[in-house]
């Protein structure tokens, strides 16, 4: 297994470009389900999970042709089956996104529950819910979900969702697209990757009202064509090298990133000391002086991003004073904890909150990572050690960071990839 090493203590300096958002390219891809086809996606992040949706797409049945020098994933032909195997669904929870295009398109779909993953039990049974309310039958067996449509196909309802879901969301809508009638989306996710995904379906013919709002207002259409669609920068990947410019004190422009997706993160930043300015190339992210210590939590957007709390808790490492960070959106996404104190940071944690007290030094050690995020605040807090960090388990990281050693080692990071 490859791992990345990081010598620790240089501020970066220079130019990173954001790519295609990971979580808009793959319910984006499920989308390809939808329509006659073909849908080309631009801007597509070349990531491990683009990588795996794409095999299941393909095992679907759908033609998926991934263009690395144009960065387009171009999406044909028609699905011939309707079974998502637990082998996929198990390496990455988002093939979940493929059940609603699935049942609104032919009726039917058998789709492996997705089970739990490091930082939650994570169920779905928020998507099953609403497809129910839609005329599905939904039977749980040997692991699998059976979905059916009733005769006349999905027919439009009004969902209110109890809590945000992100997945339900995307699912819902897709199925909607296409679904007897018009379907009402209330306490709908807001994050921007639906918007971007509300956008593409329009682009394919779909009706859809609301976009951007927590009540999202669905026309069902007979069909959806094709269409051609570039993906939203990833928000996250720009939020976390905005934490690698500030936890080094150094100045970077990310390219391309856009200051609305990045929601309260642009305040919390500039709260603990970071400069965040907007201009029209990017943004340029620079820490001034020292970095003060910032309480926060984690919210649906436009709140704080959970998928940001690792890398900001990775700054506050080295903050001055005290950071409360509280995560209320997953049960257990503070894996990142006992690695960070490996690495000389002082947290305490009980529950769902943790203190941060800064320390002036982290001092570099080897260290392993659980999740997509935990992996990366470790790389985080190595470029800012003294000495050398080993990140091992690196196929975390691949998930959902492009290059990262690259686009770090171009801004003056002293780091590589060994394989392992
Ligand atoms: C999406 O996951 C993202 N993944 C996650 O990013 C992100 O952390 C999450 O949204 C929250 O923003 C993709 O977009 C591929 P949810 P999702 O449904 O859709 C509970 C990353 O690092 N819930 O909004 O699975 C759930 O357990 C990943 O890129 C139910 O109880 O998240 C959680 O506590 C990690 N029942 C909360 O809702 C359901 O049916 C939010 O989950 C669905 C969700």
């Amino acid at each position: 297994m490859d791992r990345i090493v990081i010598r620790g203590g240089r501020p970066l300096s220079g130019r990173i470009p954001v790519g295609g958002a990971k979580n808009a390219a793959l319910p984006l891809m499920a989308a390809g389900l939808l329509g006659d086809g073909p849908l080309v996606l631009e801007n597509a992040p070349d990531l491990a999970d683009v990588a795996t949706m794409r095999a299941l797409l393909v095992q679907l049945g759908l033609g998926v042709a991934h263009d690395r020098a144009a960065r387009t994933l171009t999406l044909s032909g028609a699905a011939t089956s309707l079974e998502a195997p637990y082998d996929i669904v198990r390496k990455m929870r988002a093939s979940v996104l493929v059940l609603g295009p699935l049942l609104a398109r032919f009726g039917e779909a058998k789709v492996s529950l997705p089970g739990g993953c490091a930082i939650g039990t994570r169920p779905v049974d928020l998507h099953l819910k609403a497809f129910e309310q839609m005329g599905a039958t939904i039977d749980l067996e040997a692991g699998y979900i059976h979905a059916k449509a009733p005769a006349g196909g999905l027919r439009g309802a009004r969902v209110i969702f109890p809590q945000v879901s992100v997945g339900a969301t995307e699912n819902l809508l897709m199925a909607a697209a296409i679904a007897q009638g018009t379907t009402e989306i209330v306490n709908a996710a807001r994050e921007p990757e639906i918007g971007d995904l509300a956008m593409c379906l329009m682009r394919m013919g779909a009706r859809i009202e609301g976009i951007g709002t927590d009540r999202l207002t669905v026309e069902g259409v007979a069909r959806l064509g094709p269409a051609r669609h570039p993906i939203v920068p990833d928000r996250i990947e720009a939020g976390t090298y905005a934490c690698a410019a500030a936890i080094t004190g150094g100045s970077v422009l990310l390219e391309g990133a856009r200051l609305p997706d990045l929601g309260a993160v642009v305040r919390v930043l500039r709260d603990a000391g970071v400069d965040v300015a907007e201009t029209h190339e990017g943004l340029k992210v620079t820490r001034l002086n020292g970095l003060h210590g910032t309480d926060v939590m984690t919210e649906p957007f436009p709140g704080f991003a959970t998928d940001m709390q690792a890398q900001f808790m990775a700054l506050m490492c080295v903050a001055e004073g005290a950071s409360m960070i509280t995560e209320t959106i997953f049960e257990n996404r503070f894996m990142h904890v006992p690695e960070l104190m490996r690495m000389g940071a002082r947290i305490k944690y009980h529950g769902q909150s943790a203190i941060v007290r800064g320390v002036p030094k982290l001092s570099g050690a080897p260290v392993m990572a659980t999740d997509l995020r935990a992996s990366v605040s470790l790389v985080l807090a190595g470029l800012a050690a003294q000495g050398e960090t080993i990140v091992n388990r690196v196929y975390h990281l691949d998930r959902g960071y492009e290059s990262i050693e690259r686009k770090l080692s171009a801004v003056g990071a002293d780091i590589e990839r060994v394989a392992g």
